[in-house]
């Protein structure tokens, strides 16, 4: 059983994956915030800051797949905070993964990367980063830390551009642009247990939105480089909702 690192593991994307998931692998979910009875037993559960280096190394001892889910998560907000969170917590768990000798890396990076793009233009992964608030600017600098250790130590990475995730039942306030780049929880996972599984890969940028009929970011390659195989198309799914 491969072991995992799930960072921001009781965060809404991490949760869902690891209550569908936690028999097919070792996970360790950390959190800076912990709740008992969220997970069964055989979750390791681990109350960590990622602001804090250290921690960051024990916590990758032994572990194959590191998934950093953990930051803040905020498109609006102009604070410096975003940038001083998701900076250095991104820096710390990179470098411990590194150190610790880790397989892979997994960063949930956003289309928020490049979200200046006007949104009649689909986004393919070649075209340069556009982000449109500090969040995204954070998440840029995570794909390059990414790039970075994949490219120059001996450590594989992953960067997925998650799109707008959302169970259907939350997803209320949606617009052409979310309708375009929708995720479905179902369709992630998939995705990510590709992104474990697969062997040969150095460093990946991949574009995680679900099979829209329009799609804001191009999935061509995720489909060939990780058997993404989506299922839900947003047009389709709260189109027969409204009815
Ligand atoms: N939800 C989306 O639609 C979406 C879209 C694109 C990208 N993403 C990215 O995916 C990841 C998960 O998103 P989510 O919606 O589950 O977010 P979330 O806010 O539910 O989860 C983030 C988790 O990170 C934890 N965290 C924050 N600071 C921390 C620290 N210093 N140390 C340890 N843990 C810390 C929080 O406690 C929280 O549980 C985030 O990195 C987010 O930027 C999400």
């Amino acid at each position: 059983m491969k072991k995992l690192l799930i960072t921001g593991g009781f965060g809404k994307i991490a949760r869902y994956f690891i209550q569908n998931h936690h028999h097919q692998y070792q996970i360790i979910a950390a959190d800076i915030v912990v709740k008992e009875g969220v997970f069964p037993n055989v979750v390791q559960v681990e109350e960590a800051d990622l602001r804090d280096a250290k921690r960051c190394l024990e916590l990758c001892e032994g572990v194959d797949t590191v998934v950093h889910f953990a930051g803040m998560v905020d498109p609006v907000s102009e604070s410096d905070e975003i940038l001083e969170v998701n900076i250095k917590t991104t820096q710390n768990i990179f470098k411990a993964a590194v150190a610790k000798n880790c397989h892979r890396l997994i960063f949930a990076s956003s289309a928020q990367t490049i979200e200046s793009y006007h949104t009649d233009i689909q986004v393919h992964k070649d075209m340069l980063v556009k982000p449109k608030n500090l969040y995204g600017v954070s998440k840029c600098f995570g794909e390059a830390l990414a790039a970075y250790y994949a490219n120059n130590k001996t450590i594989s990475a992953i960067s997925l551009r998650i799109g707008a995730y959302e169970f259907p039942n939350d997803f209320t306030e949606m617009n052409a642009r979310d309708l375009s780049a929708y995720l479905h929880p179902d369709d992630f996972n998939q995705l990510l247990v590709g992104c474990i599984e697969t062997e040969g890969i150095k460093y990946e940028v991949l574009n995680a939105i679900s099979d829209n009929r329009y799609k804001r970011l191009d999935i061509t390659e995720a489909i060939e480089k990780v058997g993404y195989q989506p299922k839900a198309d947003a047009f389709e799914l709260f189109a027969l909702k409204r009815e």
